[in-house]
């Protein structure tokens, strides 16, 4: 058996022994009693009994070897400034963070809202609440006031914290309009609003509810807010993601496991020790950007770089600079990042030296071949594929290169991780696929391993009948994945088998795009479906009836209402979820019985065959389609 084989096998074998083992790698107030409580499953409790602290094991811990070490470095190419926090500034930082936070009023298990764009200020609010015991709930910057408005109303945050604007290819974005209108549309109202200004946008500050950081920060320069030791089960945080339905779903997140997850990861996975430095080019938003900008980077000792720019500006070497500059050890991104640079001049990649980089991991979307291939030979490193979701937080399949060095298949995210049961199983009868190259759902038996999600955020038996009930006869974790296994272990994705779509890495509930649009009064009905793009992986194409068609008479008229559409779109849920063509429809595919053909659509409007279609009402509904995207 190799190494990797071995140490699998342990983990799920010998599960206890094997976590209590990781549990070594953070720091404990309290040690654990038990390693996994699962008498309830699928509610999996990790290292029971245990007290620890999530920035205690990010920050406060490393300081007695490396105070002076950059931790943090906030690269901005749309303000054009670098800033640098060493351990020691960035314990400061933090510190005068959560002693603002307890000021306005921030308690342990409270929550508090972060609506940033990526500045260090972002990275000292999010420690700064796991130090004082209150959950964060960070909402992406490129969201807008609708989507804004409904995190807000689910995880009803104490504080939010936020900023003047965010800044996108030189464009400015103000934050505090799209904030106040989305407090405004939520009917649970935030207590305080603390706003960080980089004098990038004009802000009016409601007088009682909202501060200004600086002011603040300046009355607690020298304050010491100790870490909160709080339950290893304790939740550090929510992060809303997309599913089936339009609401989107807290992801809960606890401490101990998660901490220990993290450490493990960064040891087995990315081969990571203290000291080196990790530059993941997600968002603070997104799931990576919670592992693996602020907390993954951080518990190990690493140095990790934050960036707010396209990777493109002020050209397309600006990433690389960025390693030769900061001697980068490990990058992490997203295929789509690494298809808009292939787009472009490779000399701008030749002009740095990349040669501190010991891999390349991308996740997010699937990777192509010609993509991987292409920086491959222009990096000359490992090309990492690995595959995850928000709700996991840390790799399922791909390799661990920290445990044995494996070396990677193209189109394929590699191995099932220690600690995840990953099985292929039948959808319609659930039983488990075993031979090689058959497709099923990728499925995780419980107990999920540390760090993944405890629960959806108030709501148990969302999260049980979710990804719990979906496959018949067995409870078992869905990832909503179609995938296939060959004979040594190699895994490939094939696509969501919900509605879900991911957009250059960003993943968008179809449902929830078709809600915005049916807001706008002149549409009746639409369906949403995601297509295959060369650049994006998938973009999102609507087909709507309008109320009142009888003003669609010309193109332009038809452009128009496009517009409107998308600016719709724009405004309640951010130009992320725009629909790339919204086209109009007098009647869509249905069954007989009412329900969309959405499968048969989306071949349609892929220009593949719909296969059978026997149930549908009315045949003359895909025509319109097949002319639409033809033309
Ligand atoms: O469909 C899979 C796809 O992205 C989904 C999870 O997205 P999110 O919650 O945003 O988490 C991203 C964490 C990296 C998955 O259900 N996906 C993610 N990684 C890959 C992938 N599809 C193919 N290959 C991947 N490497």
């Amino acid at each position: 058996m190799s190494r990797y084989a071995d140490f699998y096998r342990q983990s799920i074998d010998q599960r206890d022994a094997f976590w209590a083992e990781q549990s070594r790698l953070i720091d404990w107030h309290t040690p654990p009693r038990q390693v996994c409580d699962y008498s309830n499953p699928p509610f999996a409790n990790w290292f029971v009994g245990g007290t620890t602290n999530l920035c205690h094991n990010a920050v406060d811990r490393h300081l007695a070897q490396r105070a002076t070490q950059p931790a943090l470095v906030a690269i901005s190419t749309e303000t054009e400034t670098e800033r640098s926090y060493t351990y020691a500034e960035l314990h400061a930082e933090v510190q005068r963070m959560a002693a603002v936070l307890q000021s306005l009023g921030v308690k342990k298990g409270d929550r508090v809202l972060i609506y940033m764009p990526m500045i260090a200020e972002a990275a000292f609010a999010m420690l700064a609440c796991v130090r004082i015991g209150a959950l964060h709930s960070v909402v992406f910057g490129g969201f807008a006031s609708g989507s804004l408005a409904s995190r807000i109303e689910d995880a009803g945050p104490v504080a939010v914290i936020s900023a003047d604007a965010g800044s996108r290819g030189g464009k400015v974005v103000p934050y505090k309009p799209l904030l106040d209108e989305a407090i405004a549309l939520s009917s649970h109202k935030p207590a305080a609003v603390l706003m960080v200004n980089r004098g990038m946008a004009p802000m009016h500050l409601q007088p009682g509810r909202d501060h200004d950081w600086t002011a603040l920060r300046a009355q607690h320069l020298d304050t010491t807010v100790p870490c909160e030791w709080v339950e290893a089960t304790h939740p550090s945080y929510t992060l809303y993601t997309s599913g089936t339905t339009g609401k989107p779903k807290g992801v809960q997140r606890d401490t101990g496991g998660y901490a220990v997850a993290l450490a493990a990861s960064m040891k087995h996975i990315f081969d990571a020790k203290a000291g080196d430095v990790y530059f993941a080019t997600s968002d603070i938003g997104w799931v990576v950007g919670h592992s693996y900008i602020i907390y993954g980077p951080l518990i190990a000792g690493m140095t990790t770089i934050m960036y707010e720019g396209l990777p493109t500006r002020p050209d397309a070497g600006v990433w690389w600079s960025i390693v030769e500059k900061y001697q980068v050890t490990h990058m992490f991104s997203a295929p789509t990042a690494v298809r808009v640079l292939k787009k472009q001049d490779p000399a701008y990649l030749a002009k740095y030296n990349v040669k501190s980089l010991k891999a390349l991991w991308l996740a997010g979307e699937p990777l192509d071949e010609p993509t991987a291939q292409w920086i491959s030979n222009a990096l000359q490193v490992p090309i990492i594929d690995n595959y995850w979701q928000t709700e996991t937080g840390w790799p399922i399949l791909t390799l661990a290169n920290g445990v044995e060095p494996q070396t990677a298949r193209f189109g394929s995210p590699g191995k099932a991780m220690y600690g995840y049961g990953v099985k292929l199983v039948d959808e319609a009868t659930g039983e488990e696929l075993t031979a090689p190259h058959q497709k099923g759902v990728v499925a995780i038996e419980g107990p999920l391993p540390p760090g993944c999600m405890q629960t959806v955020w108030r709501d148990d038996a969302r999260f049980v009948n979710t990804y719990w009930k979906s496959i018949p006869g067995r409870l078992i974790y869905s990832t909503f994945d179609w995938g296939i296994r060959d004979a040594d272990g190699y895994h490939f994705i094939l696509g969501r088998t919900d509605d879900v779509i991911n957009v250059a890495g960003h993943r968008l509930g179809t449902r929830e795009i078709e809600e915005s649009i049916s807001a706008h009064p002149n549409i009746a009905e639409v369906a949403v479906v995601g297509i295959a793009d060369a650049l994006k992986g998938q973009v999102a194409i609507a087909f709507a009836v309008a109320r009142d068609a009888s003003g669609l008479v010309d193109d332009a008229s038809r452009l128009r209402l496009e517009g409107e559409v998308m600016k719709q779109v724009d405004g309640q849920l951010g130009a992320v979820a725009r629909p790339a063509r919204v086209y109009f429809v007098t009647v869509l595919p249905k069954t007989r019985s009412g329900k969309l053909l959405r499968r048969a659509l989306q071949a349609v409007a892929e220009r593949r065959d719909p296969g059978d279609l026997t149930t549908m009402e009315d045949p003359a509904a895909l025509q319109q389609v097949r002319e639409l995207v033809g033309r």
